[in-house]
């Protein structure tokens, strides 16, 4: 695993030895959740140990808890992944860019199963690390494992977006899971000059990843410089849409078409950020069928309004169909062709800058403020 991160330029020297040293799979529970489907399926160390390992030195993301601990459906299936061991390409890419010296304290946001806090434990030594876990239970055993592996990391468990004010003042911060609205928590116990890194999100795009640097007046602003999908803060999560509680009334649906291909506004990464921006309460399900053919939904299920756009092989035109307060493809719609009039932005131009009284998003400039 840590020569494939190496070929693929994510570890920078200072991070190959603690990824030498920090065996992945010790943080691992014994109980991991592969996708099948819709559908979370466990797979147990004691049944497979090949497969489990397999999954734990794997590139990919393991899923290590699901529905909040207590799998939904019979035979311990899970419906949402509410904690993993991210992806190491990932880690080895965030802790590059979290610019860490010797002698900097870090606090980490979403403690997970620990590998992340024993690396930087690792690197920096486990007095200058703290981390928070909302998750009890998921805390509870990386506190352990962590103390286990010879790393005396401070796992507080509680609300990450109130950071950790009895630790602080840090010269990092490093969020392991998403935030919509980013808590200005994190650029309050962060000393002037430091960073804060976090995985930032909307409810159209899944997220990208931004680079604050914190001023002598409490505000930190940064730039976006990847490209990033975590789970959110749990008071975050907002709404989970659905075709089947949140589409209906299909028949009464306001008709029309559109020239705009599908794929233009929703496959392409610049675009879907910048309409994230625009279109606040939309989220985006696509179904496929057996020919090729799909059809692209947008379901805003605060207020229950919906709107379909079929694509067909060889169309030029895409029927549409939108239900509810909301039309929500004219909406989609006049926030791609917002992005297209700017000139295409790609998503590094864009920044954000969070104050106490709350965040807003910026182009180029700081002042060339969003809009909704
Ligand atoms: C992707 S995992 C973190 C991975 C972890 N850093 C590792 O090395 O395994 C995200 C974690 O954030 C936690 N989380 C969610 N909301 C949180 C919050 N408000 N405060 C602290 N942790 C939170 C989840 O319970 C989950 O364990």
């Amino acid at each position: 695993m840590v020569t494939e991160l190496a070929e693929a330029g994510a570890l920078t020297p200072q991070w190959r030895r603690p990824f030498e040293t920090v065996p992945r799979h010790v943080f691992i529970p014994d109980t991991v959740w592969v996708e099948e489907g819709d559908l979370l399926v466990p797979v147990d160390r004691a049944d497979d140990e090949a497969a489990w390992l397999e999954l734990c030195y794997a590139d990919e993301s393991v899923i290590t808890q699901v529905d909040d601990g207590a799998p939904a459906l019979a035979g311990r299936v899970g419906r949402e992944i509410t904690s993993s061991a991210s992806r190491p390409y990932v880690v080895a890419r965030m802790l590059a860019a979290l610019d860490v010296q010797p002698g900097m304290s870090v606090l980490e946001i979403g403690t997970g199963t620990g590998w992340n806090a024993a690396l930087l434990a690792e690197r920096l030594g486990s007095d200058k690390v703290a981390s928070v876990e909302v998750d009890p239970v998921v805390a509870a055993r990386a506190r352990w494992v962590l103390g286990q592996a010879g790393y005396e990391v401070t796992v507080m468990t509680g609300d990450g977006a109130l950071g950790f004010p009895e630790r602080a003042p840090f010269d990092r911060v490093i969020a392991t899971v998403a935030a919509d609205q980013v808590p200005h928590a994190w650029a309050e116990q962060t000393r002037p000059g430091g960073r804060v890194l976090v995985p930032w999100t909307t409810d159209f795009h899944n997220g990208a990843l931004v680079s604050f640097v914190v001023a002598s007046d409490g505000t930190m602003r940064g730039r976006i410089i990847g490209n990033v999908a975590f789970m959110r803060l749990r008071d975050q999560r907002g709404k989970r849409a659905s075709l089947k509680r949140h589409v209906r009334d299909v028949p009464d649906a306001r008709r029309s078409f559109t020239e705009t291909h599908p794929y233009s506004v929703l496959g392409e990464y610049d675009a879907s950020l910048a309409i994230g921006l625009k279109v606040p309460h939309c989220k985006l399900i696509v179904t496929h069928e057996a020919d090729g053919a799909y059809t692209v939904w947008l379901v805003d299920p605060w207020s229950g309004s919906w709107a379909s756009l079929e694509h067909r092989t060889d169309a030029e035109k895409f029927p549409v169909r939108q239900s509810g307060d909301r039309n929500l493809w004219n909406e989609v719609e006049a926030a791609y062709r917002w992005w297209d009039g700017l000139g295409r932005p790609t998503a590094d131009r864009w920044g954000l800058t969070v104050t106490p009284e709350g965040q807003h998003v910026w182009l180029d400039t700081e002042d060339r403020p969003v809009s909704r």
